[in-house]
């Protein structure tokens, strides 16, 4: 009889252990790695006595493209498999570099074939996270391209320092996406974005999707009557004019963004694209994808294919904005360009550029009386 207790007691143990919470099960959960690294005290030294911070903001961390895809601490850092509470350091404190790579292969093998890669030389360089972040990735999608590339590549270079053939720059920067002309390899598309002339902001897709009195899945639906799955420019103007029933002044600032695909990291010297008609002819093969798109709860975006034509209407030609009353432009560029060759097309934008500040008073004179 009384040996029997020699069992039930380990037992017992063993079940209290099995349904603490998680967080007293291993190494594997983030929770316990907060407990000392949501301390934003806590430092270590760095070989040369330097003191480094190793706080991770846990509510930026939750929201970011990682956590949100079950991407825990220790996937990154691979090489705690399991802590040890005997030790100060639980851990080791001569952790491996985090290899991106391991789950984004394709990303780093195009990168591979970058200046970036191969920028420090001497087997040095610079790091994906150099232009991402670790920690606190967010879904880049959805951004604009000013957000984008401040993100990026303004932490590194001043592009005003260059570009002097181009002009505007400014604008070209605020409606073109570096990548664009800088990874030429990336396939690109137009992304128009929903701006409230009222407001004088983008419009959030929960208040488009309200107005329309809609939802995600049914926003398509609604407005493509002939089910071919491209919004047409009468389709297009249907939606304008719902929205306008909604007492919303709907219009649409357009952009130049590359896709989401690897090839973006195909970065190099003297391989950008410069030549003004790659963008400036009616028929710009940069211009073939043209979408409206909606943010998700989940930070994703959705993209819905518009006819190509949207570009010429009212909408979209006549924004007070800044950058506005462009795109129509783009065509009037290249149209010029195609009829009289370059003299002549330098000739209109010197034009247009001494007459630049003049436009711009214009344009505010109607924005105070659009307002
Ligand atoms: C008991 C407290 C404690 C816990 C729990 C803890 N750490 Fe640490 N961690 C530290 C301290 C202290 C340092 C600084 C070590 C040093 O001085 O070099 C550190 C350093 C680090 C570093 C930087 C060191 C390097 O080599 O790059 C990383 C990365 C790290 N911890 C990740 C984690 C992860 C992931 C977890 C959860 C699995 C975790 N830590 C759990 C205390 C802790
Ligand atoms: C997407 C991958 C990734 C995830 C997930 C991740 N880390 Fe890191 N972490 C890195 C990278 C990259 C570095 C920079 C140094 C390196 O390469 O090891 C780093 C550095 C650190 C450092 C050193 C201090 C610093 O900020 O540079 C600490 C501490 C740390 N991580 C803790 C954590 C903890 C705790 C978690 C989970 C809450 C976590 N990490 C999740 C990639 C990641
Ligand atoms: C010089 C800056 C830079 C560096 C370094 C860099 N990236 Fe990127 N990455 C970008 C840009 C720009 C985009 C596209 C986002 C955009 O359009 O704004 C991107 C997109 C991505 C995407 C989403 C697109 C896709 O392919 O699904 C992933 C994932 C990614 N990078 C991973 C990596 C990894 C892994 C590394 C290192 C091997 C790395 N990046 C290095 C600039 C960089
Ligand atoms: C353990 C696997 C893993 C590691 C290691 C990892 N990632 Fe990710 N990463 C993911 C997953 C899963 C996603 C979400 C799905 C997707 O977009 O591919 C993601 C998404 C991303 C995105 C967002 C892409 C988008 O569509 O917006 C970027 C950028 C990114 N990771 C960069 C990095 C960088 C930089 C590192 C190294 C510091 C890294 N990742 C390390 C698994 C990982
Ligand atoms: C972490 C800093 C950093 C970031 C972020 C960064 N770059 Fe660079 N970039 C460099 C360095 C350093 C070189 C120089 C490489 C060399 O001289 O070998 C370089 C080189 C270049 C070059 C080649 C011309 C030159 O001056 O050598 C281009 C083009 C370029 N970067 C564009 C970009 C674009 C576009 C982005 C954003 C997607 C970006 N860079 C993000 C650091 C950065
Ligand atoms: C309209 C196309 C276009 C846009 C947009 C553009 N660039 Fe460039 N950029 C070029 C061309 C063409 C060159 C000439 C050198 C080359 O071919 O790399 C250049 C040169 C550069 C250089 C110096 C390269 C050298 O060899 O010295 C850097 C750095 C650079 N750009 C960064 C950027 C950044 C950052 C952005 C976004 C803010 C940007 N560029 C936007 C076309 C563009
Ligand atoms: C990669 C595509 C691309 C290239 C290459 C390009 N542009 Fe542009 N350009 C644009 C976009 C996009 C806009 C802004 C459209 C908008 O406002 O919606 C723009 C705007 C302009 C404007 C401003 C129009 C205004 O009303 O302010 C001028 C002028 C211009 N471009 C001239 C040129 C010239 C000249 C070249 C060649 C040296 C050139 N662009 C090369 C895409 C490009």
């Amino acid at each position: 009889m009384k040996s029997s207790y020699i069992y039930i007691l380990p037992t017992f143990i063993f079940l209290f252990f099995m349904f603490q919470p998680f967080s007293y099960c291993g190494a594997t959960e983030n929770s316990e790695c907060f407990e000392c690294h949501s301390d934003e005290a806590l430092e270590r030294v760095e070989s040369e006595g330097m003191k480094a911070g190793i706080f991770v903001n846990e509510y930026k961390f939750k929201n970011s493209v990682h956590n949100i895809n079950s991407v825990a601490c220790i996937d990154c850092h691979a090489d705690i498999t399991e802590l040890n509470y005997d030790l100060e350091v639980p851990h080791s404190s001569n952790l491996a570099p985090v290899d991106c790579g391991a789950c984004h292969e394709d990303e780093a093998e195009a990168y591979e074939n970058s200046v970036h890669k191969k920028a420090g030389g001497k087997g040095i360089s610079i790091p994906c996270y150099a232009c991402h972040d670790y920690h606190y990735v967010r879904p880049l999608e959805g951004y604009t391209v000013t957000e984008r590339e401040n993100e990026f590549c303004l932490k590194c270079h001043d592009p005003n320092k260059f570009h002097d053939w181009l002009p505007q720059k400014e604008t070209h920067f605020d409606h073109v996406e570096c990548a664009v002309c800088h990874a030429p390899d990336a396939p690109r598309h137009i992304h128009l974005r929903f701006y409230d002339l009222v407001e004088n902001a983008y419009l959030e897709s929960d208040e488009i999707l309200a107005a329309l009195n809609t939802d995600h899945e049914n926003f398509l639906k609604l407005l493509d009557t002939n089910k071919n799955l491209i919004i047409e420019v009468d389709e297009f103007e249907k939606m304008v004019f719902l929205l306008r029933q909604s007492n919303i002044r709907v219009t649409f600032r357009g952009e130049l963004l590359s896709e989401m695909e690897p090839v973006i990291h195909h970065i190099n010297r003297g391989e950008a694209k410069r030549e003004c008609e790659t963008c400036h002819l009616p028929t710009s093969p940069f211009f073939e994808a043209v979408t409206i798109v909606l943010d998700n709860e989940d930070g994703r975006i959705s993209h819905y294919e518009v006819e190509r034509r949207v570009l010429e209407t009212y909408y979209v030609n006549h924004f007070y904005v800044i950058g506005g009353t462009r795109v129509r432009l783009l065509d009037r560029i290249g149209l010029v360009l195609l009829l009289g060759g370059v003299s002549v097309v330098l000739v209109h934008l010197s034009v247009r550029v001494v007459t630049a500040p003049l436009r711009r008073r214009k344009k505010e004179k109607k924005d105070e009386f659009t307002a």
